[in-house]
């Protein structure tokens, strides 16, 4: 890693993979486009640092789904970490062999940390941080108080910290966001905090603080309705470009030349 370019990062979320490789999500077929997202991903490989995975890994919580999204990663040659999301089961994925890595908490790369939260809450769709993932956290953002070599952090989880932006998803979201939030006024080292869940394209800036919500690599929610309503957008995923001076700089790509199949009378998935 040189110390003259930006640290590079890629940002994949919710690819609702099932054991059998032929199952649909509303229509969609997850493993595929999990599996096209990952051949795109390979041409830009070799500019990448580290690959993060916010969850929603699995939609059957099973082992060949975590096996089969494991094996299609190793394919990248890049580090990876990941958090569960709801549809997940962490013990399952702690089984796996590369778990001990997956599972770092906080990784430190040329001035920045990059600090993963488990968000989980076992058997709801909303999530939660536990006492000690906060403490966790703020044992973090102290660090980059006190160590020089620690000035910019990045945090990635599961559940956006933000109310959603449908009717539907009101409940959804991360439920003690206020302790988080606080935490980061507390402290000024967090230049973005990214995240899934929600299945669509956010970047914007709440209470002076960045937030950053990437589509997944299957399914899409449209934002501004009611009612659970299915986006006609393709597949993505997300490059961040972390700057020496705490710039935070990103592109989403999404899937080219894919048609979106999806049941559009879906009432929820
Ligand atoms: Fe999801």
């Amino acid at each position: 890693m040189s110390a003259n370019r930006p640290i590079r990062i890629a940002q994949i979320t919710d690819p609702h993979l099932f054991a059998d490789e032929r199952a649909e999500l509303l229509g969609l077929n997850t493993r595929d486009s999990f599996l096209q997202v990952i051949d795109a991903l390979a041409d830009e490989a070799g500019s990448l640092d580290l690959v993060v995975a916010t969850g929603d890994i699995a939609q059957d919580a099973s082992m060949r789904a975590y096996q089969a999204f494991v094996d299609a990663i190793a394919r990248l040659g890049v580090p990876f970490r990941w958090v569960p999301g709801n549809h997940d089961d962490r013990q399952l994925m702690q089984s796996l062999p590369c778990s001990q890595n997956a599972f770092a908490g906080h990784s430190v790369l040329n001035g920045w940390q990059v600090v993963m939260l488990d968000t989980s809450v076992p058997g709801k769709v909303h999530g939660e941080l536990a006492v000690s993932e906060l403490e966790r956290l703020q044992d973090r953002l102290s660090v980059a108080e006190s160590d020089p070599q620690v000035r910019h952090t990045l945090v990635c989880m599961h559940h956006n910290p933000l109310p959603g932006t449908a009717g539907w998803m009101l409940d959804i979201g991360l439920h003690n966001a206020d302790d988080f939030n606080r935490l980061l006024d507390n402290y000024g080292s967090v230049r973005a905090v990214v995240y899934g869940h929600i299945h669509q394209e956010l970047d914007l800036i709440n209470n002076g603080q960045r937030y950053i919500c990437t589509p997944s690599t299957c399914i899409q929610f449209k934002a501004g309705v009611h009612d659970f309503t299915l986006d006609l957008l393709p597949p993505a995923y997300r490059l961040l470009d972390l700057h020496d001076d705490g710039q935070v700089q990103t592109t989403l790509r999404r899937l080219e030349n894919y048609t979106v199949n999806v049941d559009q009378g879906a009432d929820g998935y």
